[in-house]
């Protein structure tokens, strides 16, 4: 078997970071998110990996270089644009041949594995295998309908009447009986080849699609709201280990994660928290459920169920809390007595002060 991941994506609902980041390196627990989805295929014993990339494919072959650190073989393939996601299979079909294949859209986490659904796949071989989960909104996904036995009887994506409230989430194995019908469909209203309608294809034409309901955690990390959350769930169950440097005046409480090179003086940090190798962090109340990255800078401040990405300053702001904070950005705030907010602010930024 292989893997295809997608990592392709805009990330329109994720600016401003993904105007100069792929949204599938957002760190969550201070990891890219594709990382997590890389390490999910390897688990299953899969190696030879087919990432599709779009104009941001040198970010992406940076972090991953060829997957050996990963234990992964790691071929990249160019999307000119972003086609659909039945697409990407069109394209990849040289390096996919005919072998069975799982694909994983690179923005989706599913941090307890996708290890029972590949056996179920291997077991019995249907010609789609498919992970749903009930959602409260689910015309902002595919959506499922199945059988009593977990057989598909119809899929659309994004209806704006849903039939079920069964989310497809994006992990999709496959046999290469998809190829033909990717070959099949035409573009969508959005104008892409959607993946929902080739595996409704195969239902059509009488193959086996089947699905199961995915019992553990799982969240596509579309938005800032999603990459919070989902910060918040991985952070929950991190194991302390201190390797930089903390002063006695510091308490910390909790499972916390100081990195190398690290240094905490006079701070309270409750946990969980990640505060990033080479981070200074001096007179803070950090956590819980915070991930300071790499190399950031904070300083009388106090922040929660957050994210600083590698190289933020933040100085001198008490009450932070659901913020996602850009690399090398800088918060401060004015000289005592200011009467003003200043604020030098990106494209599609979204700054909320309390008034
Ligand atoms: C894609 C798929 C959709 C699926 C979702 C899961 O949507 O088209 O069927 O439910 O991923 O994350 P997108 O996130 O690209 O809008």
């Amino acid at each position: 078997m292989k893997a295809l991941v997608l990592a392709g994506g805009s990330g329109t609902r994720l600016r401003p970071f993904s105007h100069s980041m792929p949204k599938q390196l957002i760190p969550i627990a201070n990891k890219p998110v594709l990382e997590y989805v890389l390490e999910n295929i390897r688990e299953l014993g899969v190696t030879e990996v087919g990432v599709i990339v779009g104009d941001r494919g040198p970010q992406i072959a940076a972090a991953l270089g060829d997957g050996s650190r990963l234990g992964l073989r790691l071929t990249f393939i160019e999307q000119d644009a972003p086609r659909g996601l039945a697409h990407t299979v069109a394209i990849a079909r040289d390096f996919l041949a005919d072998d069975d294949f799982v694909m994983y859209l690179g923005d989706n986490m599913l941090p307890d594995g996708i290890r029972e659904t590949a056996e179920q796949f291997a077991a019995h071989r249907p010609a789609a295998q498919l992970l749903v989960r009930k959602v409260a909104d689910p015309s902002a996904y595919g959506v499922a309908e199945l059988g009593p036995d977990g057989e598909v009887l119809r899929l659309v994506e994004k209806p704006a009447r849903p039939r079920s409230d069964l989310a497809l989430i994006g992990v999709y194995f496959f046999t290469p009986a998809i190829h033909e019908a990717v070959a099949a469909i035409g573009p969508s209203a959005r104008g892409e080849l959607e993946i929902t309608d080739a595996v409704q294809w195969l239902v059509s034409s009488g193959a086996v699609v089947r699905a199961g309901e995915y019992g553990g955690y799982w969240k596509d990390t579309g938005s800032v709201a999603d990459v919070l959350e989902c910060n918040r769930k991985l952070l929950d169950d991190i194991v302390s280990g201190v390797a930089g440097e903390v002063d006695a005046a510091s308490e910390l409480r909790g499972p916390v994660i100081i990195g190398a090179g690290a240094r905490v003086t006079g701070s309270r940090i409750e946990g969980p928290v990640i505060v990033g190798a080479g981070s200074v962090v001096e007179n803070c109340h950090i956590g819980p459920h915070t991930a300071i990255g790499r190399d950031c800078v904070l300083r009388d401040t106090r922040i929660e169920y957050s994210i600083t990405l590698d190289g933020a300053t933040v100085t001198q702001v008490r009450g932070l809390r659901g913020s996602l904070i850009g690399r090398a950005a800088t918060v401060d705030a004015r000289a005592e007595g200011a009467d003003h907010h200043c604020l030098v602010v990106g494209d599609h930024a979204r700054i909320e002060v309390a008034a």
